[in-house]
């Protein structure tokens, strides 16, 4: 049995991407009931009611000299933080053969879903390592890492990235003891998914899933139907790719 301890289990510091909406929303709660102090970092963090232990960072992830900046506060102001939690991100539901697709709008999915992400990653890696074993980068990647849909290129593009890039800095942190985890979600009824999909599960279920699995130090974290995946990715790809090209 591993002699690591339990994340999240006493109060700590967390960085959070995105807890205005949706999953990070409710991660966001969940943190504060548990008494850890909060770091969200979105771009309407200050609209988020005052409470104990919330410290909201206006951020545009969009926007990379924002996201230095942030870096730079993040690593004098938060050095007593051990969990950074990449939740943020943007999908754009258009294809490329849309002729008003607008370039810009994959630039921001890169630079939100991805740069933005090991960006963040790298300024607290100095804090993180000197909590060793005690220490978490969590970055929430999504199924369609793995079956990519026919809509939304980009979005599936950065989150196989962002499941590759999971796992190289898994490696580099290894000798550490940091945990590095992607989290694989299936779909979740949030704004991301308004109007769209069946059979989602809801943002407390996913939120509460994620929180357990960081709890117990889980490497890669499948959610509900995403648990699916491993499978489906061994024994029938072409399966799975014909269910989620059309989700
Ligand atoms: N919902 C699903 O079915 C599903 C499935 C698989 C994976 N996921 C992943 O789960 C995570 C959470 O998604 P969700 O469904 O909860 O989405 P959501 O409700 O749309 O929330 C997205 C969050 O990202 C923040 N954000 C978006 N653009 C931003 C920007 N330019 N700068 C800073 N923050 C920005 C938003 O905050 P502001 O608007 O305040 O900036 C918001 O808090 C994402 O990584 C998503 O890819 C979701």
């Amino acid at each position: 049995m591993s002699s690591a301890p339990q994340l999240l289990k006493a109060p700590t510091t967390v960085v959070l991407t995105g807890g205005t909406s949706g999953i990070g929303y409710d991660l966001l709660g969940r943190l504060l009931d548990g008494g850890h102090k909060v770091v969200v970092i979105a771009r309407r963090a200050s609209s988020l009611s005052p409470q104990p232990g919330l410290i909201p960072l206006d951020v545009d992830l969009a926007d990379i000299a924002a996201v230095r900046a942030a870096c730079a506060r993040l690593a004098a102001d938060h050095t007593d933080t051990t969990v950074l939690i990449n939740n943020a991100a943007l999908q754009y539901p258009a294809q490329l053969t849309d002729p008003d697709f607008d370039p810009r709008q994959m630039e921001a999915e890169v630079a939100i879903n991805l740069v933005a992400p090991a960006l963040l990653a790298q300024a607290l890696l100095p804090t993180l390592r000197h909590h060793g074993q005690r220490a978490a980068i969590i970055n929430i990647s999504s199924g369609l890492a793995y079956f990519p849909k026919q809509k939304t290129a980009l979005y599936c593009a950065t989150k196989a990235g962002l499941s590759s890039f999971t796992r190289s800095l898994r490696y580099q942190l290894e000798s550490d003891g940091t945990l590095v985890s992607e989290v694989v979600l299936p779909l979740v009824d949030t704004p991301m998914t308004e109007g769209r999909g069946t059979g989602k599960i809801g943002a407390a279920a996913a939120a509460q899933a994620i929180l357990a699995g960081i709890a117990a130090r889980h490497e890669t974290i499948h959610v509900g139907k995403a648990k699916l995946i491993p499978m489906l990715s061994r024994l029938a790809p072409g399966l799975g790719h014909r269910i989620l090209r059309g989700s």
